[in-house]
């Protein structure tokens, strides 16, 4: 290897210094891809990547998922373009607060992301970090019994479900993610393409188990979840501003950490398109 990797102390996770991915050679991208694949959370502090930057960064890992108005990069900001900062009842703002609810990106399209890209440009004071958990590590953790009952069940998940558990009704074509078609459904457990281990896939967006009661289905989801989430399986990155990090969708689920909504707050986020067969919905292929 010719750079660092400080692996966490954790299942997964890693931090990655003593390279710069503006200059990156054909040996080093092998090296990185190799380590997303084992770590499936890489952090790179003080990059200071451009957005330009952290879309060549991001194509190393496969395509982009264009996100609203076909945009590679999108802000992540509590400040609107006029400068102002936005307030709790504003649409931007809902749809922020939903990141802080553990989820994996995507799940709701008709196809799920592979991974994503995430870099800091202003950090607030207190709060504001991000934090990931390993849904494969939670799977290997469930009793045989448990396993034997989720291995063959599937859910949908829904965008406009999620956000309305807490309290933001959206309508159709709002913003990225809120489309017409019908949900897109997803097993349980994700076999991941490229290492073949099994993890949860659940998150905020999955709200229903196909031919599951909905009580009951509700009782399993919130079992699952919290199964990925024992602190056993998560670790918290504190951003500087400058870091930037990838994580792999199809085995970790993340969040946003809450922060004093009275300052700013700017990420830069770009995804990672899924695989044609392995992250499309099973009711889309
Ligand atoms: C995301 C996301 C969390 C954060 O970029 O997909 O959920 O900490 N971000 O901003
Ligand atoms: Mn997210």
């Amino acid at each position: 290897m010719k750079f660092k990797i400080q692996p966490t102390d954790v299942t997964f996770g890693a931090i990655v210094s003593g390279i710069h991915l503006s200059q990156l050679t054909s040996d080093l991208l092998d090296d990185i891809k190799e380590a997303f694949l084992k770590y499936a959370l890489l952090i790179f502090p003080g990059q200071n990547l451009s957005s330009k930057e952290q879309v060549e960064f991001a194509k190393i890992f496969g395509e982009i998922e264009y996100l609203v108005d076909n945009m590679e990069t999108i802000p992540l900001s509590n400040r609107s373009s006029n400068g102002r900062i936005m307030s709790d009842e504003e649409e931007q703002i809902k749809l922020l607060k939903g990141n802080e609810i553990w989820h994996t990106d995507s799940s709701y399209m008709p196809r799920a992301s592979k991974a994503s890209v995430l870099s800091a440009k202003i950090i607030p004071d207190f709060g504001g970090q991000t934090e990931w958990a390993d849904a494969r590590a939670a799977y290997d953790s469930l009793e045989k019994h448990i396993k034997e009952k989720i291995d063959t069940l599937n859910a949908t998940h829904n965008y406009f479900v999620s956000q309305a558990k807490i309290g933001h009704q959206v309508k159709v074509g709002a913003a990225y993610g809120f489309y017409e078609g019908k949900p897109p459904i997803y097993p349980l457990v994700k076999i991941h393409p490229e290492t073949n281990r099994p993890a949860l896939y659940v998150g905020r967006h999955a709200c229903n188990i196909i031919g599951m009661p909905e009580d009951e289905a509700e009782e399993l989801l919130l079992f699952l979840n919290a199964q990925i989430v024992k602190s056993q399986f998560v670790w918290q990155h504190s951003w500087s501003p400058g870091d930037i990090a990838i994580w792999d969708n199809r085995c970790l689920l993340h969040r946003a950490r809450p922060f004093d909504s009275s300052k700013e707050r700017l990420m830069m986020h770009t995804r990672i398109r899924g695989n044609e067969i392995s992250e499309t919905a099973l009711n889309y292929r």
